[in-house]
């Protein structure tokens, strides 16, 4: 049986971690994994998280099972800062523990199709497993380019797009920093989104995975909570693993907003989420939830990770600065990446050059042209400026 398989090629960005580790080049640099990284080049464990986790060992009772919703003390604690103050829209917002942000655009794709949706818009180039769970799933990709090449939102796209779907179709967005493009949608640009897809009716899905990595916490949060005021309906795929540094622990939540006074309505999607959830991964893994939960009930953890969260975001800040500043390098204008958001921005860069940068000057980045700003400190910055000037000159 298992000849009738067919090989699947490897993760190209787990390829680069290899060829990376292989470089014996002192100064070599990584812009390829898609993690924070500090000025050091590290990737530590938060403080705030070290502290909850030493409470939980200290107070934890039992590892006994939960339900396929996990956690509901940090799926309720992290509400405010997704939703806002009014943080359930007046009961209208059901969650549940994912994960990782990946469980839970899983979990929404598979949820909306069971209600229907066959077809899923989505702006390309987007997180590759985007598409890997849209085909795992058998939905139908409708691609439309998210990016312009003077590296801003092609915001037509997106409108037609929407306006152009058929009902019952569902429209994926990315809530803030955008991967791999950096390319966020202005005010005005969500508030238009927003109008199309309540004229068009057309299912909103909001994969929110850098929030508090953009320009803060709240403003990363506004483009969401701007469709989410116009739409009756909506699905929210969250993802604690960057903005706590949770990565391998897996922490994520999925949200459903149903319409006003839809409550019974929102209780039959939520147990059609339990019972998707149960039959995926029967529940997800506690660990990293029960420590974020732990720090949002306490103020002085809260405080803790708040300013490790706005270091993280000023580094980042710094560095597109420094590129913005370098303006043209070779044949790239690095311009834009000065008001572009989060953790990645791709360059304008041929798989050549990819190569070049990486064979000649030990830089390792996606085929893409994706880089990982964080990869990016003021020690290395300099050598990246001027390679990217040299191979695309
Ligand atoms: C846009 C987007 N959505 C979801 C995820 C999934 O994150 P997680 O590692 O929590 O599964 C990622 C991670 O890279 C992402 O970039």
């Amino acid at each position: 049986m298992l000849n009738r398989l067919e090989a699947q090629s490897p993760d190209a960005l787990l390829a680069l971690i290899k060829l990376h580790a292989a470089d014996e080049r002192p100064d070599k640099v990584d812009l390829g994994v898609g993690v924070y990284r500090t000025g050091q080049g590290d990737t530590p464990v938060f403080a705030a998280i070290k502290r909850a986790e030493q409470a939980l060992v200290d107070t934890q009772e039992s590892k006994s099972y939960l339900g396929p919703e996990g956690d509901m003390g940090f799926v309720n604690a992290l509400m405010p800062y997704i939703f806002g103050t009014d943080a359930t829209m007046g009961g209208r917002i059901s969650g549940m523990q994912t994960p990782g942000g990946t469980g839970a655009v899983r979990l929404a794709l598979a949820l909306a199709q069971r209600a229907g949706m066959e077809r899923l818009h989505m702006g390309t180039p987007s997180w590759p497993n985007h598409k890997q769970i849209i085909d795992d799933l058998g939905l139908e990709l409708a691609a439309f380019g998210h990016a312009k090449a003077d590296g801003t939102a092609n915001l037509d796209a997106v409108l037609a797009a929407i306006r152009g779907a058929a009902p019952g179709d569902g429209v994926l967005l990315h809530g803030c920093c955008h991967n791999p493009t950096g390319i966020d949608y202005a005010a005005d640009d969500w508030d238009a989104i927003g109008d199309a897809i309540a004229e068009t009716g057309i299912f909103p899905i909001i994969d929110t995975a850098y929030q508090g990595l953009g320009e803060g916490l709240e403003e990363d949060a506004a483009g969401l909570r701007s469709v989410l005021a116009k739409v009756p309906e909506a699905f929210i795929a969250y993802s604690c693993d960057k903005n706590f540094g949770m990565y391998r622990d897996r922490v994520g939540a999925f949200y459903i907003m149903a319409g006003e006074g839809e409550s019974e309505t929102l209780n039959t999607a939520f147990s059609n989420a339990n019972a998707l959830a149960r039959a995926s991964w029967s529940m997800p893994p506690d660990h990293g939830a029960a420590a974020i939960r732990l720090i949002l009930r306490d103020r002085a953890m809260t405080e803790v990770w708040l300013d490790e969260l706005d270091q993280m975001r000023s580094r980042m800040r710094q560095v597109r600065e420094r590129l913005a500043e370098a303006g043209v390098a070779g044949g790239v204008d690095l311009a834009p990446l000065g008001s572009q958001n989060g953790l990645f921005s791709t360059l304008p860069v041929t798989k050549e050059q990819v190569v070049r940068l990486r064979e000649e000057h030990g830089i390792y980045m996606a085929g893409s042209g994706r880089i990982n700003i964080a990869g990016l400190t003021m020690d290395n910055i300099e050598k990246f400026i001027g390679a990217l000037a040299d191979v695309t000159g």
